[in-house]
């Protein structure tokens, strides 16, 4: 017979299939089990009568452990109490090999508990909702970028120079010489973006980040789109029109998983452009206005981000940061170079920084400057500065951190679930 999987099996209304997959609950009366099977496509309840199997399978029924596998065989009938419309009266059952006692249970856990445990707490109900999501943002990602005519490049992860300041590298050995992980790889977009036009490269980047946030992880994926020919302000109009198909392709590929995660999708449906565009002065003075003590020429930390997210229902797009909280590679406003032509995309209810980029300093005085202003060792960047010396055109760009987008989107907490296997603060195992 048929082997059907759950996400698809109103495709087999009554008809015999096998379910391959796990025991993740039961429930007996008697005379009758309820298994709830979960193939990793979904769970569904199947019903087993005594006197419609063996004895012997009956037997194995009620001693199967919770997470043991099992083959489960039986018609599919609808039903309209089950959340996903179906279920299955069991014809034939099988274990394929018994758990040992699973250490979740169905009581409540403390995350430190169910952080040890990551490897089997993927199994659970919120966790493949989580990721369900974040597997429909980066297909979302994907199909906006390779529909709008920007080419996909991958950038390098071992890499000899820092793009996002030095603090936070992950230095390792490579043949006797230094070299770090990336933190980003918009160094190398530039060039590519001047040898293809539009660019995007999409892939993990690393961070040594010492303090322990519920936004920052030390190994996240981020999407980043680079453009030739593109000022700070077409740069906004990419990064809201890219936000907001995101999340609407998440509103219409993921409602059940929202629903599962109890999101709010109101606040998500108005997620929709124009997003509001703000100096950095003007927020400082909105800041200020509501209780934060923000000195001049602050970077924004993460309350800061919070309070000014939580005046307005959709993302917001804060623009021109003073030049010296921010790398070495922005263009510094003509009017007035204390500030430069940067721009965060902070998230709505609180979440804050999703996006950050901007417009690049094409002039190569004024980059060798910043360059040496910042300390950076000049011979490190050789081939940067030579994308100013050949062709030099205005272009700007934008990093989207997928992993603060899912928690977002999600509704969550913490950065935390937002990624199978996340690496924190001193903490890689599993
Ligand atoms: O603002 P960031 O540092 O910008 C850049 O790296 C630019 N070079 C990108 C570009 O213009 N091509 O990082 C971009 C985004 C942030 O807005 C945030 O979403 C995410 O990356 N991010 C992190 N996410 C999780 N954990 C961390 N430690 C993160 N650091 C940055
Ligand atoms: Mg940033």
């Amino acid at each position: 017979m048929a082997r059907a999987t759950v996400e698809r099996i109103a495709e087999h209304t009554g008809t015999e299939v096998t379910i391959l997959g796990w025991l993740a609950a039961k429930r007996s009366s008697g005379k009758i089990h309820f298994l709830q099977v979960r193939d990793g496509t979904g769970t569904i309840q199947c019903v087993m009568v005594k006197s419609q199997v063996t004895p012997e399978e009956f037997e194995a029924a009620d001693r199967c452990t919770q997470e043991s596998s099992v083959a489960v065989t039986g018609t599919v009938r609808e039903d309209a109490r089950s959340p996903i419309g179906f279920e299955i009266d069991v014809k034939s059952f099988a274990v394929v090999s018994a758990s040992e006692p699973y250490p979740i249970s169905p009581k409540d856990h403390g995350t430190a508990f169910l952080m040890e445990n990551r490897h089997l707490w993927l199994r659970s109900r919120r966790q493949h909702a989580i990721l369900r999501v974040r597997a429909s943002i980066v297909r979302a990602i994907r199909d906006y970028f390779d529909d709008r005519g920007f080419l996909l490049v991958d950038t390098p992860i071992l890499t000899p120079a820092a793009c996002e300041g030095t603090t936070t590298l992950f230095e390792l050995d490579y043949f006797g010489e230094k070299a770090y992980l990336t933190q980003s790889g918009q160094l190398y977009n530039e060039a590519t973006a001047a040898a293809f036009g539009k660019v995007y490269a999409f892939g993990p980047t690393f961070r040594a980040e010492k303090s322990k946030t519920r936004r920052h992880l030390m190994e996240f994926w981020m999407v980043e789109p680079e453009m030739s020919f593109c000022d700070l302000w077409q740069n906004m109009d990419v990064a809201e029109d890219f936000l907001s198909y995101v999340v609407a392709r998440v509103l219409e590929e993921r409602r059940f998983e929202l629903a599962t995660l109890e999101r709010d999708t109101s606040a998500l449906e108005k997620v929709v452009k124009p997003f509001p565009r703000i100096h950095y002065e003007e927020a400082v003075k909105i800041l200020r206005a509501n209780g934060s003590d923000i000195p001049d020429g602050d970077d924004f930390g993460g309350d800061d981000e919070t309070i000014l997210t939580k005046q307005f229902d959709r993302p917001i797009i804060v623009h021109h940061y003073p030049s010296a909280v921010k790398a070495f590679y922005m263009k510094r406003d003509a009017q007035d170079p204390t500030y430069c032509m940067s721009m965060d995309v902070l998230a709505p209810e609180g979440y804050g920084e999703v996006i950050g980029g901007g417009q690049r300093e094409e002039d190569l005085a004024v980059l060798q400057a910043a360059i040496e202003g910042q300390g950076l060792p000049m011979e490190a960047f050789g081939w940067y500065l030579d994308l100013r010396r050949f062709g030099s055109v205005p272009h700007s760009g934008f990093g989207l951190g997928v992993e603060r987008t899912v928690a977002w989107i999600c509704g969550l907490p913490h950065i935390r679930e937002t990624i199978p296997f996340p690496r924190m603060l001193e903490k890689i195992t599993p």
